[in-house]
């Protein structure tokens, strides 16, 4: 039975939940579906795997947005509506030049973000605004990324697609179409995770009825984090740190039996490999072999060191893991593997954002007290 202290209140009917709401249903959406037992992922009908072989980012943002893929008209009338908003106001490039140098890019993103809501933001979240957001992730990240470097922002060219203008605003050079359709893939297979940390944060801002910013500012705030997206830097760091391959098995039993986290590694849905990780996979293999065979084998003795050291845990790579590969592939440094992971969840978070919005209640649950109960006040004057 309960501890008195861990009782509800007296005619509450409410249920206690564990520390991290697991297995809780938060809410109900048409939006996307993590199967994690059998490691499916389904964006409105559509399995992971068929998107991330041939879709577009935009054709897969209007998907989440829409609820159905659009047609060719619509396509490219979207690709226009993300090219006319490439734009900073001058205000918020105000901003992001008095940012010092050091600041991390994710950080920058949130200022940017927020100062940009300031600007240009009032109101009910509408599917403008959502478009309006998405198309300038790449804009604030790639200006910050040449200010910190004391280099001249660039302006935006209009012919290329989502992931091709990132890639250019952030070098100057037309990327290759290997390097496109890297990042492409990997930013529609982020691009939603059901009731993420993120997302569920983006939905309670936008349950109160604030802006459409507000509720993203918050969403970047909790991906920010080592257990959501601040990971894929990490796996950087660790494999980089195990160094070698020799150096691998040592190291690996060594951190688990020291009670570290390998990072890249588990999740609180998936009980087998994330199916975003199997095509990152494939990516990393042909991105950059010799990083590749690295990462391969320490993910290898990994997986059988967890299964010795922690049975029954059903530990399994995650999608940070090759993320960082596949990122770095393409020619970003370790910071700004997060916020690029931002520039392609700002779609789902904006679609959970209007579907909140569309059918709205005030998400608030309730706390058990555990503190006490009836002490006696003491007046300051009172208290030694
Ligand atoms: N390495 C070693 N052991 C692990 C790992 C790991 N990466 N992940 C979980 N475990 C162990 C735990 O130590 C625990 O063992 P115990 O039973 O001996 O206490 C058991 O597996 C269950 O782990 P929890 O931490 O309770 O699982 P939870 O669902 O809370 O955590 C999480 C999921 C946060 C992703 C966790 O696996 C983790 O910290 N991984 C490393 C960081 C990481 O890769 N983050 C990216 C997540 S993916 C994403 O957000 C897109």
């Amino acid at each position: 039975s309960m501890s008195e202290h861990n009782s509800p209140q007296p005619g509450s009917t409410a249920q206690s939940a564990k520390g991290g709401l697991e297995g809780i249903v938060a809410a109900t959406t048409g939006i996307s579906k993590v199967e994690g037992q059998t490691g499916r992922l389904i964006y409105r009908g559509y399995n992971i795997h068929d998107l991330a072989r041939s879709t577009t980012y935009e054709e897969v943002a209007y998907l989440l947005w829409f609820g159905r893929l659009p047609n060719a008209q619509e396509l490219k009338q979207l690709k226009e509506q993300f090219a006319a908003e490439r734009t900073i106001p001058e205000e918020v490039m105000t901003i992001l030049e008095a940012l010092p140098a050091a600041t991390a890019p994710m950080d920058a993103l949130r200022t940017a973000v927020s100062a940009w809501g300031a600007v240009a933001i009032q109101g009910t979240p509408t599917i403008d605004q959502a478009i309006a957001l998405t198309a300038r992730f790449p804009v604030f990240l790639a200006t910050f990324e040449r200010l910190r470097k004391g280099k001249k922002p660039l302006t935006p060219l209009a012919e290329l697609g989502h992931a091709a203008n990132y890639l250019y605003m952030l070098t100057g050079q037309i990327p290759s179409e290997e390097h496109v359709r890297g990042l492409n893939s990997y930013l529609v297979l982020l691009a939603d995770h059901g009731m993420n940390a993120s997302t569920f944060t983006g939905r309670i801002v936008a349950s109160t009825e604030s802006d459409i910013a507000s509720a993203v500012v918050a969403a970047i705030g909790a991906l920010k984090g080592p257990l959501h997206g601040g990971a894929p830097a990490l796996v950087q760091d660790m494999l980089r740190e195990i160094g070698s391959v020799e150096n691998a098995e040592s190291w690996i039993r060594n951190a688990i039996t020291s009670g570290k986290k390998l990072m890249g590694f588990g999740h609180r849905v998936y009980k087998t490999t994330d199916p975003r990780a199997e095509e990152l996979r494939e990516m990393a293999r042909v991105a950059d072999p010799d990083s590749f065979k690295m990462a391969r084998t320490v993910e290898e003795l990994a997986l059988a060191i967890l299964q010795e050291l922690k049975p029954g845990r059903k530990l399994y790579t995650n999608v940070e893991y090759y993320s960082a590969a596949l990122m770095a592939s393409v020619g970003l440094s370790g910071d700004m593997f997060t916020p690029t992971f931002a520039v392609s969840r700002v779609a789902g978070w904006t679609a959970h954002i209007l579907e909140q919005v569309s059918n709205n209640r005030l998400i608030r649950p309730e706390a058990e007290y555990t503190g006490p109960m009836d002490l006696h006040f003491v007046p300051l004057e009172q208290r030694s």
